[in-house]
């Protein structure tokens, strides 16, 4: 079985970080999006591995390469372009030349999810598996912004041991639906056999120009193929805004081990409280530091507080000043700030301080597409 990551979107929602860098390559927990979807596969035992990317090429492949020998040795990565943001079927179409004839998992490389695939990967791969296609559900508060389903009754007889979510058929599904039929979102976690070329060469584009691969899987479904549906038990997390790259940070982060590295200098006047990771060459001093949360090699912490659920990533100072449930990315300086950071994504390169200069007043250079919220005095 083959693995595919959808990487080629553009992550508009999350400008102005987006600019510059791809979205699923945002550290969470100091580790790219994308490694996570990579691992997840890696996990289930997949060990070819297809990455479709755009704009963002170059990148992508620069920072997927640096990694490659922390995974498998038998690990098999192949870049497939695509030549503009189709929609996820025509992503699914690009890359039928490396797919082939084999049946694959194909996983959205900005979505987070908290469980093993391990076993279902197992299970649509043994010989004879009924299904074209399974997919993974789960419930959601605002079911327009996804995919939704809307599955058949249950059978009287339910096989599925009881501590097991089911394994359901589906009856229709609506992309973004206007007027939801339930709440339980498709998940970008979707497994196929090769029957979705014949559907995504069968489907139209969208009213957004796009093939859609929730319209892919309808048409399988009125074909007669058997498309089963099983909720997710862990968490997910599309991180396309900011609430939700801070929110798979916190989750990413509560699930990590302590560790402290060895080039790590940490002064005795420091405290460190609950699960901290301090990584290569960091140096913390006078600074209190409550994890969950994790600072990033040749960081410098001084006269600091950083509170929980907070990364930053590497090569930062952050001094004379609190911070917490926020990321802060590579090479940015924050000090002298009165009242605590919070709820903050600080991208590459920024500078945040207080000034002494007059005349008094916040002075600020923002991106495009920045957000600034400011204490009242
Ligand atoms: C896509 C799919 C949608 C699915 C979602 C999961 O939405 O079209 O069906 O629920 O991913 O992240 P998009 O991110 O393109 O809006």
């Amino acid at each position: 079985m083959k693995g595919l990551i959808l990487s080629g979107g553009k992550g508009t929602r999350l400008r102005p970080l987006t600019y510059t860098r791809a979205k699923q390559l945002l550290p969470l927990a100091n580790k790219p999006v994308l490694f996570y979807a990579i691992e997840s596969l890696l996990e289930a035992g997949i060990r070819d591995i297809g990455i479709i990317v755009g704009d963002t090429f170059a990148e992508i492949e620069a920072t997927v390469r640096e990694a490659q020998s922390s995974w498998p040795e038998d690990t098999k990565i192949t870049f497939i372009q695509q030549d503009a943001p189709l929609g996820l079927a025509h992503a699914v179409k690009t890359a039928q030349p490396f797919l082939g004839d084999d049946r694959f998992v194909m996983f959205l490389g900005d979505n987070l999810i908290g469980e093993s695939l391990a076993e279902r990967v197992r299970e649509f791969d043994a010989p004879g598996c009924p299904y074209r296609c399974h997919i993974l559900l789960a419930e959601v508060e605002d079911p327009s912004q996804f995919g939704i389903a809307e599955l058949e009754p249950m059978p009287a007889h339910n096989p599925a041991p009881v501590d097991a979510p089911a394994l359901v058929r589906v009856r229709r599904l609506i992309e973004k639906p206007k007027r939801p039929p339930s709440n339980l979102a498709l998940v970008g976690v979707y497994f196929f056999d090769p029957t979705i070329f014949t559907a995504a060469d069968a489907i139209r584009p969208s009213t957004r120009g796009e093939l859609e691969i929730t319209d892919a899987i309808q048409w399988l479904i009125d074909a007669g193929h058997d498309v089963r549906a099983q909720r997710l038990s862990g968490y997910w997390i599309d991180t396309g805004k900011m609430e939700d790259i801070l929110d798979a940070n916190r989750q990413v982060l509560l699930n990590m081990t302590e560790s402290i590295a060895p080039t790590a200098r940490i002064s005795e006047d420091s405290s460190l409280t609950g699960i901290v990771v301090i990584e290569d060459g960091a140096v913390i001093e006078n600074s209190v530091i409550r994890g969950p949360a994790i600072i990033g090699a040749r960081t410098t912490l001084r006269n600091a507080y950083v509170g929980p659920f907070t990364s930053i990533y590497h090569d930062v100072v952050i001094e004379t000043c609190e911070i917490e449930f926020s990321i802060v990315l590579e090479h940015s300086v924050v000090s002298n700030v009165r009242g605590r950071i919070e709820e903050s994504l600080i991208g590459r390169h920024a500078e945040v301080h207080t000034s002494a200069l007059k005349p008094r007043a916040h002075k600020l250079m923002l991106g495009d597409h920045s957000r600034v919220g400011i204490l009242p005095s």
